[in-house]
């Protein structure tokens, strides 16, 4: 099994997995990093979704030596910000925006790719960026509403 370097949430870790291994199952299973959720496992749902150097991807669909070594900045729910303080989760707590919650860390994790590509969205903006992101509960008017606020949070 070949081993790879990871730097995730600014902590590097080895990992000894196939290389086509999606980095999904590696936070989950390797790294007991289950705030990163398994909706889909196609691309299709983003419950999934983590930053690489900073852009939203899904995590069920790339392979680990695609993200390996050290150039790589890999961050997860878990390492978004460091009390939960993020202006995205400060909204989000606002809005009270979860219901069953099983989607809502690919949601902020979007989010707030979104907001650190584009700092104040209008409404099209957003509905078009989070457009990936599926909620079985029906919670996206207060996605839209909390992202709104955390724009305005910044
Ligand atoms: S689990 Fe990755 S997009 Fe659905
Ligand atoms: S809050 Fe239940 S799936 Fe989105």
């Amino acid at each position: 099994m070949p081993q790879y370097t990871l730097t995730i949430n600014n902590q590097e870790h080895q990992v000894d997995v196939a290389a086509d291994t999606p980095i999904l199952w590696v936070l989950r299973d390797h790294l007991k990093l289950v705030g990163t959720k398994y909706g889909c496992g196609i691309g299709q749902c983003g419950a999934c979704t983590i930053h690489v150097n900073g852009s939203a991807v899904r995590s069920c669909s790339l392979p680990v030596s695609a993200v390996a070594g050290g150039s790589m900045q890999l961050t997860t729910i878990e390492g978004l910000s460091e009390n939960a303080d993020h202006p995205v989760q400060q909204a989000w707590l606002e809005v009270d925006v979860p219901q069953c919650g099983y989607c809502q860390a690919g949601q902020i994790m979007s989010a707030a790719a979104l907001l650190k590509s584009n700092p104040n969205p209008n409404e099209d903006e957003i509905k078009t960026a989070m457009s990936g992101n599926l909620c079985r509960c029906g919670t996206y008017t207060r996605i839209n509403k909390a992202i709104a606020l955390a724009a305005q949070k910044q």
